[in-house]
């Protein structure tokens, strides 16, 4: 199994430049209240952008932050959109405060930072949210392969509510299930949350 630090993301993020949109974009604006007053979004670990992309097409100014910069390449694409993209070619725990958002986004990438980065990254991004902003975000849960991997953050469901104390879940959808990763096998248990903020 690879390492985090060993992955070739620019590679993988090549290859994943033309996938549709997640299905998790839309409700997210849905959540936020349609994009009849697009507002601002947080992208991390955007990769290719094709979710930041999305957001953009439908009016949403994107914050885009990746340590790999394949997104920087499809910026001319801001000239066609109602919305824009601004990449931050950064690592996210190095972010000392994020832009005020009305959604944060971010899939595949949180537990990346490990848990230690992944906790402090978590306070800032509630803290970016206005009451009523829109927290749209995947963590890996115990049955990941990664559990065993002390650099990654895999947590017990309780812990994942936990962190959204102080929100309304909207939705919730788990994925538990044999899958690949690169030249892998790899049980994926990745736990999608879509909550509001309260106060
Ligand atoms: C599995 S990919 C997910 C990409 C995209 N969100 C998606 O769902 O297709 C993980 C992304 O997170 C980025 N990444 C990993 N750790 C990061 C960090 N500490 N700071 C910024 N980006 C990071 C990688 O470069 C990669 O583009």
């Amino acid at each position: 199994m690879d390492t985090a630090e060993k992955v070739d993301w620019a590679a993988l993020n090549v290859h994943a430049a033309g996938r549709p949109a997640r299905r998790l974009v839309a409700k997210a604006i849905a959540a936020a209240g349609g994009d009849r007053h697009p507002g601002v979004v947080l992208d991390l670990g955007a990769g290719a952008g094709a979710d930041s992309l999305q957001f953009a097409r439908r009016g949403w100014t994107v914050h885009a932050y990746d340590t790999d910069d394949t997104l920087a390449g499809r910026l001319v694409e801001n000239e066609r959109m109602s919305g824009s993209v601004q990449f931050h070619h950064t690592d996210i725990a190095e972010v000392e405060a994020f832009p005020a958002a009305q959604i944060v986004y971010s899939t595949y990438t949180l537990g990346l930072l490990g848990p230690a980065a992944l906790a402090e990254t978590w306070t800032k991004l509630v803290d970016a949210l206005p009451r009523g902003g829109v927290m749209a975000v995947d963590l890996f849960g115990t049955n990941d392969t990664w559990a065993d991997r002390a650099d990654i953050a895999t947590l017990p469901l309780e812990d994942i509510d936990a962190m959204f104390r102080g929100f309304q879940i909207i939705d919730r959808t788990v994925r538990d299930e044999d899958g690949r990763f690169l030249a892998d096998k790899k049980h994926w248990h990745v736990i999608t949350t879509l909550a509001r903020k309260l106060s």
